[in-house]
């Protein structure tokens, strides 16, 4: 770690589409504050650089959706997603945006550059084409079947059901997203970074210089580049996004996922004048932290753009998360199956530290995990109430009542303490360790190991039954309970920063500083303690069940209704479906039936005479637009009187949930009068 004097570290720029949930803490923005706060405390240079990923195209169909700009979406968002990060404490040195003037100047300079140095491909392909909507359908814009594994739902550039990278013309059956048609090939010319010309450095680079990296990450990497490396279009047909910042190229933008990982550039750019030694000067380390869906960009086609623009280095590592689950099913954001940040926050004021707490004990390391109330409920009763908050709160109020809140001398150390001072260090090292190698989990167990450390201590020595008998080894428990705690406030900060500054307080720690931790007298005799406080409550049931049902309640009311179905009717017998006569007629005349709002009165040719049937479609059809309509008909229903005019048969109808009205007819035009069966 040493051989470094600067340290840059980016957290994924989150998609500024939407606010953000429990797995974009986990993954991502935790375990990057984590990192960040520790090298602080070490007094190291550390910029922790983020912002709001603004382009792409699930904004700009989200802003159609909710007939809005591009631009109010990705202002909505940003400001709350910004106000969530800042709740939970996570410690940006710049939170910026993709859409600010920085960003564009920044990206257009390193497309230009790249431009000017013949390092892009100019090719023509034929892409996807919608005529209805006249675009090109670029990424999301585009669905159909995965050639992989069959989900119907896969978008232009993945399937995200098998996590497959896709080309649009990879998908089976596609059709657009905007008119929901088939698609036209038309030809259209972009500039391709072409990743074929860097595989051989790239290899080098990553399968034999960072072997240290995660698994999960190398193991993607080498399958990428096992199967060869291709050119990778970094520009689009699309109105939202970068200009293409050349004379021929009205109506491209750059790709989103060639300007997003510049932001961390044009971030820091913002952050302070002095940025280029932040990524440009050999001796800095930089650190993505991102999640495993984003590995290829930062660790191959990133790197390929700054080995490609040639004035900067190449990240040091990348190490990426696996996904959090939620009480066992994957997070998704249209299911409304997540723990949103800005929700929890209102739910659960002033317990920032609790989900910190939870999110990094279970974090997605090494494999996907889950996320469950119980758990959350359980970490914060039995762990973080019953060992951190009780051993802190017996040190404290033992020392307030047999010592006025001063700290004693201890004048009886013995080997228990010795050991004790021994086991401090060695938590110091562990933590370490653990934190320099990004093993969060591993590093939060070890620091829960130092309040388990003083809870035995206390239980062991009982300074309650022993302060009439021998209060002169009370004090050197307290003493001795008193530098562990303070090593609670200082070792803490990384993990849960609100309760370690609030111990910190309580003990008028005067500063908390790293080289501090693992000492057992950072508190001298003499010094006096603040008042007690409890540093975490209990999680009722109560508020566990409220969560859950929630979550459940929102999840079905997200299920859009069109989706329930209605339960099967009883079987009925084959003599009486075949006593109905349903034919399939044409529409000849249509129009209101006065004074209702519902009623159509139609004239149907049904092959077999020329009939009128009042149907109850006049709030979804105008009457001229249905004329030369085919039409399936009960033709044998009994004539029925409704407001004054008889009807001879009744029009079959599909009807969703939403009270949608569709008419049931032929899939092709057949004569008038023929049968259905
Ligand atoms: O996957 C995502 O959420 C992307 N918005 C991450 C971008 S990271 C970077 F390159 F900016
Ligand atoms: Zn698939």
């Amino acid at each position: 770690m040493n051989e470094f004097e600067r340290y840059t570290v980016t957290a994924a720029l989150p998609y500024a589409n939407g606010p953000v949930h429990i797995g974009h803490l986990a993954g991502v923005y935790i375990p990057a504050d984590i990192y960040v706060r520790y090298l602080r405390l070490k007094g190291k240079d550390v910029i922790y650089v983020c912002g709001s990923d603004e382009h792409g195209v699930p904004i700009t169909i989200k802003a159609r959706q909710e007939n809005v700009s591009p631009q109010a979406i990705v202002d909505r968002y940003h400001t709350m997603i910004k106000q969530s990060f800042e709740a939970f404490g996570i410690s940006f040195d710049i939170y910026s945006r993709t859409t600010s003037p920085i960003h564009y100047q920044t990206a257009s300079e390193f497309f230009l550059t790249l431009y000017r140095k013949n390092e892009f491909i100019e090719k023509e392909s034929e892409q996807y084409y919608d005529e209805e909507a006249q675009q090109f359908l670029a990424d999301r814009y585009i669905m159909g079947t995965c050639p992989h594994c069959g989900n119907e739902r896969a978008y232009g550039d993945q399937c995200e059901k098998c996590g497959t990278s896709l080309n649009a013309t990879d998908l089976i059956n596609p059709r657009s997203v905007l008119s929901g048609k088939p698609p036209v090939l038309r030809k259209t010319s972009h500039w391709y970074l072409p990743l074929d010309k860097h595989e051989s450095w790239l290899k080098q680079w990553i399968l034999e210089e960072h072997k240290e990296w995660k698994t999960n990450v190398y193991g993607q990497c080498k399958s990428w580049l096992d199967l060869g490396l291709q050119p990778r279009a970094v520009s689009r047909d699309l109105d939202w996004g970068i200009p293409v910042p050349l004379e021929n190229a009205k109506g491209k933008v750059l790709y989103v996922w060639f300007d997003a990982p510049i932001g961390y550039i044009s971030a820091t750019k913002e952050l302070t004048p002095n940025w280029e030694k932040y990524w440009k000067d050999p001796k800095t380390r930089i650190i993505h932290f991102i999640g495993k869906d984003n590995i290829v960009f930062h660790c191959i086609v990133f790197p390929a753009m700054l080995k490609a623009h040639g004035e900067f280095i190449l990240p040091d590592n990348v190490p990426a998360n696996e996904f959090l689950n939620l009480e066992g099913d994957k997070i998704s954001t249209s299911r409304n199956w997540a723990v949103w940040l800005h929700e929890y926050l209102n739910d659960f004021p002033g317990k920032e530290d609790v989900l910190r707490y939870v999110l990094t004990a279970n974090a997605p390391e090494t494999k996907d995990n889950d996320f469950t109330w119980k758990d959350f409920q359980t970490r914060n009763n039995s762990e973080l109430v019953a060992i951190l908050g009780n051993f802190v709160n017996r040190a404290m109020v033992l020392t307030h009542k047999y010592f006025d809140g001063i700290v004693p001398h201890p004048a009886q150390v013995g080997s228990y303490e010795n050991e004790i001072k021994e086991q401090l260090k060695t938590l110091r090292f562990s933590i370490e360790d653990n934190i320099e190698n990004f093993r969060f989990r591993e590093a939060l167990k070890e620091y829960m190991n130092i309040a388990r450390l003083g809870n035995k201590y206390l239980a062991d020595t009982e300074p309650w039954a022993i302060i009439k008998t021998n209060p002169e080894y009370v004090k050197t428990i307290l003493y001795y309970s008193l530098q562990i705690a303070a090593n609670l406030a200082i070792m803490g900060e990384p993990f849960l920063p609100f309760s370690s500054k609030k111990l910190a307080n309580m003990l008028h720690l005067p500063q908390s500083n790293w080289n501090l931790a693992g000492d057992i007298n950072i508190l001298p005799v003499g010094h006096q303690l603040g008042k007690s406080e409890l540093l975490f409550e209990k999680i009722e049931d109560a508020a566990i069940e409220k969560q859950l049902e929630k979550l459940h309640q929102s999840n079905q009311s997200n299920i859009p209704a069109s989706s329930i179905v209605e339960p099967q009717k009883p079987h009925v017998s084959y003599d009486d479906f075949s006593k109905m006569d349903i034919r399939v007629g044409t529409i000849i005349e249509a129009e209101k039936v006065a004074k209702t709002k519902k009623l159509l009165k139609l004239t149907i040719d049904t092959g077999i005479d020329k009939r009128t049937v009042v149907s109850g479609i006049a709030e979804y059809f105008e009457p001229e637009n249905i004329i030369g309509r085919q039409v399936c008909i009960l033709v044998n229903l009994e004539p029925r009187e409704i407001k004054g005019i008889v009807s001879h048969g009744m029009i079959l109808m599909a009807e969703d949930r939403d009270g949608r009205l569709e008419f049931v007819v032929p899939s092709a035009p057949v004569t008038s009068g023929s049968q259905v069966k």
